[in-house]
């Protein structure tokens, strides 16, 4: 039995769901609002993260390399990421410093914060494969913006990676349960955030929401976290958000990592006119893409082993 919430079918009459909806609502809430008390959530993170917040203040880059480099997992993790072929210094950057300076602040973040929350659930089954659909719609964040010369692409790049963060809170905070979700998405074929949305009578993207908001995220990340399925309601950062709905398509679309269900989210056409896209750009920045994933396979072990 799941320590936190009971998942049952949805309920016959508007009443009874509308109850069931309020009760999973409040208990996840209170979940989401206490993963800051959880004792697995890495307290070196929260420390990173704070001095990365502070970044508009007296913090240097070098005090920011000091706080990352005492948690070696995500050391790690960055150093992986930027001696990558997909960053173009493949295994030339040795230190926590220079890959910030490659980097920037906005993607060291979403890997800092990704870090947290798959540390908070740990290796779970129902994760498997997240990891992959983030990182590769980084990467087709960053293909498509700059194939449509996009500035903002690093943090578009950010926003990618940390879009679906609400998913990596579920699979924590509900353990196999979560499974049950994925399981329903896949036999009913719908996209998990409407098996989400039936069975827990709340999204992922609503879950990303509280937890940025927790963590005091920039709107321009947490708009394309919150929005990334209904990117025509983003007003602030409706660039972003367009280019990680888009992203996360040609992620699916690509078939690299596992998103939770087998088959597509609606695509929005908004978003498509906001980018200006067409066929052909479409289709250069998904030959972009397929080149920095190889590369990234190739030169660097990107992926966390479930
Ligand atoms: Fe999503
Ligand atoms: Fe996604």
């Amino acid at each position: 039995m799941n320590r936190y919430v009971d998942i049952e079918p949805a309920a016959d009459t508007p009443e009874s769901a509308a109850i069931l909806d309020k009760i999973g609502r409040r208990m996840l809430k209170r979940q989401v609002d206490a993963l800051k008390s959880l004792p697995t959530f890495p307290e070196s993170i929260m420390r990173i993260n704070s001095v990365l917040l502070e970044e508009n203040s007296n913090q240097s880059m070098e005090q920011i390399a000091r706080a990352i480099e005492v948690d070696p997992v995500v050391t790690a993790r960055i150093l992986r990421l930027v001696n990558s072929a997909f960053y173009g210094v493949s295994g030339a950057i040795a230190s926590v410093y220079d890959a910030l300076v490659m980097l920037g602040l906005d993607v060291v973040r979403g890997i800092v914060l990704s870090s947290a929350a798959m540390d908070v659930g740990g290796r779970r089954r129902s994760i498997s494969g997240l990891w992959e659909h983030s990182f590769g719609t980084a990467v087709a964040a960053s293909a498509l913006g700059r194939t449509l010369g996009m500035s903002g692409v690093e943090e578009a790049s950010a926003a990618g990676l940390m879009h679906d963060i609400g998913k990596l809170v579920l699979a924590s905070q509900l353990g196999s349960e979560y499974d049950r979700v994925i399981a329903y998405a896949i036999d009913e074929g719908i996209h998990i955030r409407e098996a989400e949305l039936k069975l827990l009578g709340v999204g992922h993207d609503t879950i990303g929401q509280w937890l940025v908001k927790r963590w005091r995220l920039p709107d321009s990340l947490a708009e394309p976290i919150a929005l990334h399925h209904e990117p025509a309601q983003s007003r602030a950062h409706a660039d972003v958000t367009a280019l990680v709905h888009m992203a996360d398509h040609m992620i699916r679309g690509y078939g690299f990592g596992f998103a939770g269900d087998r088959t597509m989210p609606p695509l929005c056409d908004k978003a498509w006119k906001r980018l200006g896209l067409n066929e052909r750009k479409l289709r250069k920045a998904v030959a972009k893409m397929h080149i920095d994933l190889q590369e990234a396979m190739v030169h660097a072990n990107l992926y966390v082993s479930q």
